[in-house]
């Protein structure tokens, strides 16, 4: 709370609390735009990454019926599982009309009243990834003649594009990664655990004050490093061979996605510089080609172009990147045959990798957030090839501007 001799406290949480309802009336008239748009006549939400951004609160339903009814034309309802109804009244004020329901009694009465307006909504959108079966037998009962879609374009049109605001919360998060990855490297020793390495990844993260830890750390040595998104376990480091350390955090409900490969204990063997530095310049070719106006096909062409050399052809796992922003992988997707154009704005991964079975694998990402006429890097940590746990560059030398 700031704290303002001649407003004094209460004043100032009151303004905050009609600038965020407002920021919310807007993203909804926003998002009832784009139902328009998209020929859809309700959306419905449960509370997943679309619901956070229109309430900036992470609300949680566990097994528990809880929906956001937004009509194309119209007043939102909810229905809110009563042990929420505090929250949802205090976080989403512009949404009035609440049907809580309380355990004993379910949801069906609460759910009834709810759609009782509704029953006329043809096509009704969904978020593809965050409704269960549970929330959808209810909406077929509730709506039979109605039409179920997936409300993914209407939702990215708004999501696509990050704000200034939404952007710093992002780089915000890597730099809280950065310095998490700083200390934890310098207790990394060959003999080192890959699990111990992921646990201390994450402790540093929530320390150094990250909001979440985005998925579990992957944290990878030698031949288990050609898995791209392997889990880390009991294996301990050895002298030489490679390590791959993927991870994220939040700031502000945001995540930032960032991979950095090292040598552990000794100098890299010629096939290591070989193929760190095709990754490399694959990484920095997607970068230089990431601007907007171009396709998401052609910054993964670009970007991926080296890897066409027969030497490296058998050893792509994946597309060039993702959007990420609330979600950790959301539109757009960088990969062939992607059309989508891009636009300044938008957030998203640039990650080439070349994983070599039974040998190790390199993977590179940074995240890069679109300007008006190229792309800025949120993510600042050094891509050169360094030894770690042994000899090379002092890596406990590098300061960071969080948490150092
Ligand atoms: N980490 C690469 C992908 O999931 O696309
Ligand atoms: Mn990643
Ligand atoms: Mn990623």
């Amino acid at each position: 709370m700031v704290s303002n001799p001649r407003l004094g406290a209460k004043p100032l949480r009151l303004l905050s609390s009609l600038i965020s309802s407002r920021v919310m009336s807007d993203k909804l008239k926003r998002l009832q735009a784009a139902l328009g748009e998209h020929d859809l006549d309700l959306l419905v939400l449960n509370p997943g990454p679309t619901m956070f951004y229109l309430t900036d609160h992470a609300f949680t339903s566990h097994e528990r019926l809880f929906l956001l009814l937004l009509p194309r034309v119209g007043d939102a309802v909810a229905v809110v599982p009563l042990l929420e109804e505090g929250n949802w009244r205090h976080a989403v004020p512009s949404v009035a009309r609440v049907f809580p329901w309380d355990d004993a009694d379910g949801p069906e009465a609460a759910a009834k009243q709810a759609f009782a307006a509704l029953s006329g909504a043809h096509r009704v959108g969904i978020e593809p990834l965050a409704l269960r079966y549970m929330e959808y037998s209810y909406l077929a009962r509730m709506l039979p003649k109605s039409e179920v879609v997936s409300a993914e374009a209407a939702v990215s049109s708004l999501r696509l594009r990050k704000s200034q605001a939404e952007a710093e919360a992002i780089r915000v998060a890597a730099r809280i990664a950065e310095a998490a990855l700083d200390e934890v490297l310098r207790g990394v020793k060959v003999g080192s655990r890959e699990d111990e390495i992921a646990s201390h990844l994450a402790s540093e993260l929530l320390r150094r004050g990250g909001g979440a830890i985005s998925f579990g750390p992957i944290v990878l040595g030698g031949p288990k490093s050609a898995l791209p998104h392997g889990v880390p376990d009991e294996r301990r480091l050895r002298a030489g061979e490679l390590l791959l350390i993927d991870f994220g955090t939040s700031h502000r409900g945001y995540h930032c996605d960032i991979t950095r490969c090292f040598v552990v204990g000794a100098e890299p063997d010629e096939r290591t510089r070989s193929v760190y530095q095709a990754v490399l310049d694959a990484n920095r070719a997607g970068c230089a080609a990431s601007r907007p106006g171009v396709t998401a096909g052609d910054v993964h062409q670009v970007c991926q172009a080296g890897f066409e050399d027969p030497k490296w052809q058998a050893y792509m796992k994946h597309r060039t990147g993702h959007g990420l922003g609330i979600d950790i992988h959301e539109p757009p997707s960088i990969m062939r045959g992607n059309d989508q154009r891009l636009e300044a704005g938008m957030v998203f991964t640039v990650e080439p990798g070349l994983y070599l079975e039974g040998w190790g694998g390199v993977r590179i990402e940074d995240d890069l957030w679109l300007t008006a006429d190229g792309s800025e890097s949120l993510t600042s940590y050094p891509r050169e090839l360094r030894v770690i746990a042994g000899p090379g560059p002092d890596i406990a030398g590098r300061k960071s501007e969080i948490g150092a």
